[in-house]
């Protein structure tokens, strides 16, 4: 068992980089401290540094959020470490960009599992102490691909597109299953750099899509999406749930 801490407990998923690191650091700022669940051990293990730089207790588990079993384990693990869990934000997530004609049954379920059924496996976890601790926060990163398909027909991604969308009806019915106690919301981020994007659409079109499309005339941040976690992880009184924030600069062309 950890010490006692005052400061209150995040677990994110896909913590290690990107824009789950940057909403972990976010997080730490305004008082949490964090639990993360990644693939990716040593990038794991450099955000968690910052984040004890930062001031805040971080605790790293390498897990695969596809697995059921698994997320139990770690959920146990982290309120054994860290104490009881107060947010949980499934940002795990990988895209997938293999048009219908191309894409084999076993790409399709691990899509599906990556982005969509990790959720199920995260919150199914964390939801049983949340109830009894008569609190939490439920935050899940979905995608502007959910709505409109994909920033071009070029490179389908509709197996992503389907996880992701999956993930806004869960949010929404989720938030009537859990409430009053639990708040449970969705991210549609549009183009964010990061490593991910930063080597497909932004390095090719960025500028242009930039330029042309996007209201704000820029790409987002990790930080950008970080703003919108750190509200829906603190903000009291909070009367929004089963809500999807889209943050995307208004991304009306692509
Ligand atoms: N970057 C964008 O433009 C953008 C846009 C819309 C939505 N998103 C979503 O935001 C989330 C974060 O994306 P990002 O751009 O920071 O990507 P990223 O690749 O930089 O970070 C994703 C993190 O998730 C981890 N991860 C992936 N699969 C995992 C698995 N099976 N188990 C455990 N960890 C796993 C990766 O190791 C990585 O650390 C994803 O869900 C992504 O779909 C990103």
């Amino acid at each position: 068992m950890g010490a006692k801490s005052s400061r209150r407990v995040a677990l994110v998923t896909g913590g290690a980089r990107g824009i789950g690191r940057a909403c972990a650091l976010g997080l730490a700022e305004v008082g949490f401290d964090l639990a993360l669940v990644d693939v990716l051990d040593a990038d794991m293990g450099r955000t968690a540094c910052e984040l004890k730089a930062a001031g805040a207790r971080a605790a790293c588990h390498v897990a695969d959020v596809a697995d059921h079993a698994r997320a139990r384990e770690v959920v146990d693990a982290v309120v054994a470490e860290l104490g009881p869990i107060d947010v949980l934000l499934n940002n795990a997530g990988r895209p997938m960009p293999k048009g219908i004609l191309e894409l084999s049954e076993a790409e399709f379920d691990d899509t599906i599992a990556v982005n969509l059924k990790s959720c199920f496996n995260y919150i199914q976890a964390v939801a049983p102490g949340m109830l009894a601790n008569g609190g939490g926060r439920i935050v899940s990163m979905s995608s502007l691909n959910a709505q409109s398909g994909g920033v071009t027909a070029a490179v389908s991604r509709f197996a992503y597109a389907a996880a992701k969308a999956g993930i806004l009806g869960m949010t929404r019915a989720l938030a009537k299953e859990l409430g009053p106690t639990i708040t449970v919301n969705a991210i549609c981020p549009g183009l964010i750099k990061t490593e991910v994007s930063r080597n497909v659409v932004i390095r090719e079109r960025g500028d242009q899509i930039a330029q042309n499309g996007i209201a704000l005339r820029r790409i987002g941040t990790p930080e950008d999406v970080a703003e919108v976690v750190k509200f829906l992880a603190t903000s009291n009184p909070c009367f929004i749930t089963g809500q999807t924030f889209t943050v995307d600069g208004f991304q009306y062309q692509v």
